[in-house]
C-alpha cells in the first residue's frame, strides 16, 4: 500500500492565515501538499453564499456519518444554482446548515454578510427571519394550515421592517407575482400541491431575503407542476433579483438553469454551466461539464473515467502549455501503460 497522496496529508494542517499570500514555486510532487495548504487562494469575497471546507458529521449510536466532508461552494450574488446529487449525499444537510437551522462541524460559512457559524441565537432568529427565505419539500412544512394564502404570506412580515400600511398590499402582489393571486382566501387544504408551492414562494421572499433555499421544492409534484412551480422560482430570481440554491432530482429542471453544481459524498464534485438558460421545449443551450479543484489544488477525477485506464493510486502529471495530461501509473498499472 502506497503512502498517503500529500494533499490528503496536508489538508488537516490548518493554513496560516500570514502565509495565505505567500509566493511559492513547485519543484515537485511531494511539495504539493505543503504548498497547496500555504497557497489557499482567498475566496470570493463578492459571493453571497461562500462555504469554506464544511465538514457535518453525525454521531448516532456510535456510528460517525460524515454528511458534509469539506464542502466547498461560492455563489454569486442574484445567481440560481441547482445543486444535484445521489440520495445521502449532503444535500439536506447543506441546506440545513445555510438555513442556520444546523450547525457544522468544522468549516465555515458565510451567507449574505452573516457569519453562520458565530451567530448568537438572537442573531440567528433574526437571520431566519431576514436574510433567507426557505422552502421545503413537503407542502406541509411550508404554510400554516390553519391560515389563508394572504394570511401565510403576511405572517413574516409581523417581524420585519416592512411598513404595517404596505404589507397587505406586498402579499397580494407576491401572490399575483407567482401566479396564486386567486388562492388569496383559501387555506393550504383547498389549494393543489402545485399552488401550496407557489405560496410558499411568495412567502419565503415576502421579506425580501438575500438568499432563497429550496430543498426539493418540486419532490413531491407531477412533472407539469413542477415546471410551473420551477417557472415560480425563475420569476423570483429574475423579477425580485434573490439569489437561490435549489436542490433538485430531476434532470429536466436542472437542465433549465446556467449553473448545476453535483455533490458527490459530502463535497461539491463536478459542476455544469449552460451557455444561456434554456426552458424545456428549447435544448439549444450549450453545457459543459466541469470538475473542480478546490482551494488546496485538489481534483476529484469521475470515476468512470478512472476505471477506464484502471487508475488507482496514483497518476503521473504532465504541464502542458494548456492544459495538465494525467497518465496512469504505468509501473502498477503495465496494460495501461503509455506508448
Ligand atoms: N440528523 C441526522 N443524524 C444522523 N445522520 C444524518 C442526519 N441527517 C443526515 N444524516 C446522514 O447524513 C447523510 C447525508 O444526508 P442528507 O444531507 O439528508 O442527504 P441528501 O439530502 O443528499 O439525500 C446521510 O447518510 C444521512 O443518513
Ligand atoms: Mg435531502
Amino acid at each position: 500500500m502506497a503512502s498517503e497522496p500529500p494533499g490528503e496529508t496536508a489538508a488537516v494542517v490548518p493554513a496560516p492565515p500570514s502565509a495565505a499570500a505567500a509566493p511559492i514555486a513547485a519543484s515537485g510532487i511531494a511539495e504539493l501538499g505543503q504548498e497547496a495548504v500555504e497557497a489557499r487562494v482567498p475566496h470570493d469575497t463578492d459571493a453571497v453564499i461562500r462555504c469554506d471546507r464544511l465538514v457535518r458529521i453525525f454521531a448516532a449510536d456510535g456510528i460517525e456519518v460524515q454528511a458534509l466532508q469539506g464542502l466547498d461552494l461560492l455563489v454569486a450574488k442574484g445567481e440560481l444554482t441547482a445543486i444535484v446529487g445521489a440520495s445521502g449525499s449532503g444535500k439536506s444537510t447543506l441546506m440545513n446548515i445555510l438555513a442556520a437551522l444546523d450547525a457544522p462541524t468544522a468549516g465555515s460559512v458565510r451567507v449574505a454578510g452573516h457569519d453562520l457559524t458565530t451567530l448568537t441565537p438572537r442573531d440567528r432568529t433574526q437571520y431566519r427571519r431576514t436574510a433567507v427565505g426557505f422552502v421545503w419539500q413537503q407542502t406541509e412544512r411550508n404554510l400554516l394550515p390553519y391560515l389563508t394564502a394572504w394570511q401565510n404570506v403576511l405572517m413574516p412580515m409581523h417581524f420585519s421592517a416592512v411598513p404595517k400600511r404596505t404589507r397587505g398590499h406586498r402579499a397580494g402582489e407576491l401572490l399575483e407575482m407567482f401566479g396564486v393571486a386567486y388562492c388569496a382566501d383559501r387555506t393550504p387544504a383547498m389549494m393543489s400541491g402545485g399552488e401550496q408551492q407557489r405560496v410558499a414562494i411568495a412567502t419565503a421572499m415576502a421579506n425580501e431575503p438575500a438568499v432563497l433555499l429550496a430543498d426539493e421544492p418540486t419532490g413531491e409534484l407531477d412533472s407539469e407542476t413542477a415546471r410551473t412551480v420551477f417557472g415560480a422560482l425563475r420569476t423570483a430570481n429574475t423579477e425580485l433579483g434573490v439569489t437561490i440554491l435549489v436542490v433538485t432530482h430531476d434532470p429536466m429542471l436542472s437542465g433549465q438553469v446556467r449553473r448545476t453544481v453535483a455533490i458527490r459524498d459530502g463535497r461539491t464534485a463536478s459542476e455544469t454551466l449552460r451557455s444561456h438558460e434554456t426552458d424545456a421545449d428549447d435544448t439549444s443551450g450549450h453545457a459543459v461539464e466541469y470538475a473542480l479543484v478546490d482551494r488546496a489544488g485538489r481534483l476529484q477525477l469521475p470515476r468512470d473515467m478512472l476505471d477506464a485506464l484502471n487508475i488507482r493510486e496514483r497518476v503521473r502529471l504532465e504541464a502542458e502549455p494548456d492544459h495538465i495530461g494525467v497518465w496512469p501509473d504505468s509501473a502498477a498499472n503495465p496494460q495501461a501503460g503509455e506508448s
